[in-house]
Order: C-alpha cells, then structure tokens, then sequence
C-alpha cells in the first residue's frame, strides 16, 4: 500500500469525512470533498505509516462496513494511531432508535402524530440497511409536501434534516429540467434490452450502488461497538457525549458539535477508546 504524508503537525485523522472536515487535519473519503481531503477508498485500508496519528475519528462511517470489514478496518485505525493515541467513533445508535422504535409502536394506533414518528423510525431502522438507489424511502419521506412531524425528525436528525428541506425547491427545479428528462429517457434504454439482460443490468447497478458508501452494512449499540474497539486491542473505552473528550477542546473542532453549540448528529452514540502503550 502507498503511504501518504501527514498533512500537518496536529497528527489528526477524520476518516470518511464526507463535508464535515477541519483543513488542519489530514482528512479522507471515498472522493475528495475539497483541496485537503485525500480520496481513498478505506476498504483497502488506511494508507499511512503505523503509529502516525494521536486522533483517529471517524463519524457515520463504521456502519458503511459489512460486519467483518468493519473489525479490518477498526484494526487499521489501531495500527495507524501511536501508542496512547485516542480513538473516536460516531455511529447512528441502534439501541436509541430501537427504544424509540417499540415507544412509536406502542402509541402508533392512538395518534396521528406517533404514527408519523413511527414511520419515521422505522425507516431510520431499516431503509438505510435494505435501500438499493440513493436517498431510498428516507428521501421520499423527507420530500413530502405535508410532514406532520417535522419537529420529531429535527430532534434525531439536527441540522441534517433543515438542510434537506431548505434544498427541496431547487432540486424540485432540477427534476423538471430537460437535462433531467433526458437523462431519463437513458435510463428506460435497459428495456428495450431481452429480460435476462435486463436483469444483468438490474444487478450490476444495485450491486455498484449498495458499494458507493451510502448504505449501512450493520448498525452498533454501546455494548457491540465497545465490544468492537475492545477486539481490535484498544482500551479505556468510554461512552460519551457530543461534547466529552479525551481530547482537550473538542468542541473547537466543530465536527460533533455546531458553532451554535447544538449537536450535529442527535441520533448518534459517540465513544473513545485509548491504544495501550505497547
Ligand atoms: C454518512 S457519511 C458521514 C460523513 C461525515 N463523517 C459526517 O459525519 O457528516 C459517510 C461517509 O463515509 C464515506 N465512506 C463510506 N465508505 C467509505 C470507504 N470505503 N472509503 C472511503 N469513504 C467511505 C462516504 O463517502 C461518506 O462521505
């Protein structure tokens, strides 16, 4: 595997960064969202020298590993950090959307408002583990002209959610736009193809799609990501909150938190974990 430099002397890696990512640190994704992402795709690993950082952090990347992967890939962050180096991991938390699951099932039939909050949380549960075309059920729900509870999906979803809404009437414009038609007319050509092909092509599709990074693999809860970093040899594993750090102003970062001081993903579960000594 190429190494690639460090790119400052704040040894910091934000790995599957996406949009959310600090110029002082070394940052990497599947395609570079900006001069200082590096684009890599971390299923071959992670491509710096052993023992290189004093931060590996990662945010709603882990569970875009299928299960196995995912203990290959929390491995090479071990190697990649230096001795006592920090390790922190944000994944959509499966036991708060689990609990708040069964609560929406429970009140579902009693009142319009929960059997919204259910639909909402069973997609949150689901679609994303199942979808095989960007966005799935999540984007048809968001894209409602009425959403009842709107409120409930800011709560789990903070400024993810507003963003999505506040770019509705240009990507509406877009949808209406001859480009886009055309394009469509494209995408019809595969049936004028004989069905076997016609399946080929369903396959293929599906397949690149559910490999681009945006569907989750597997999902963890407090007990199975502990369990996780612990197999992959790093200790001192604490569950914390947007806010809490083994690393000294962390909110300064501005990546699980906002200027505003509200937290960036509500639905997540954030924990850190120490690489022993030696
Ligand atoms: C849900 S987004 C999270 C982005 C960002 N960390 C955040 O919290 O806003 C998941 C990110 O992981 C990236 N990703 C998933 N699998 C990857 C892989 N194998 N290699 C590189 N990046 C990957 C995706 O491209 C995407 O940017």
């Amino acid at each position: 595997m190429k190494y690639y430099q460090v790119h400052s002397d704040l040894n910091y890696l934000n790995l599957g960064c996406g949009y959310r990512f600090d110029s002082e640190w070394t940052n990497v994704d599947f395609v570079s969202t900006g001069k200082d992402v590096i684009a890599y795709n971390l299923a071959k690993g992670i491509p710096f020298a052993d023992n290189s950082f004093d931060l590996v952090y990662h945010s709603h990347v882990v569970e875009h590993f299928a299960k196995t992967s995912a203990t290959s890939f929390i491995r090479e962050c071990h190697r990649v950090l230096k001795p006592q180096g920090i390790m922190r991991v944000v994944v959509p938390d499966l036991e708060q959307i689990v609990r708040l699951y069964l609560t929406a099932l429970d009140k579902a039939s009693a009142s319009e408002q929960w059997a919204a909050n259910y639909e909402w949380i069973s997609l949150e549960l689901l679609d994303q583990l199942v979808r095989n075309g960007r966005g799935g059920e999540m984007a048809v729900y968001l894209s409602q002209d009425e959403i009842t509870n709107k409120e409930f999906i800011t709560e789990r979803f903070g400024s993810e959610a507003q963003k999505f809404w506040q770019s509705k009437h240009q990507r509406d414009r877009q949808s209406k736009s001859l480009l886009r038609r055309i394009k469509e007319l494209g995408m019809n050509f595969p049936q004028l193809l004989p069905q076997p092909l016609q399946r080929l092509y369903k396959a293929i599709k599906i397949g690149y799609y559910r490999q681009n990074g945006e569907t989750h693999q597997w999902m963890y809860d407090r007990y199975s990501l502990a369990v996780l970093l612990e197999t992959c040899g790093l200790e001192q594993i604490v569950l914390r909150t947007a806010t809490e750090s083994y690393v000294d102003n962390w909110t300064s970062f501005n990546l699980d938190t906002e200027p505003d001081g509200s937290v960036y993903k509500p639905d997540s579960l954030f924990m850190e974990a120490v690489k022993p000594k030696s």
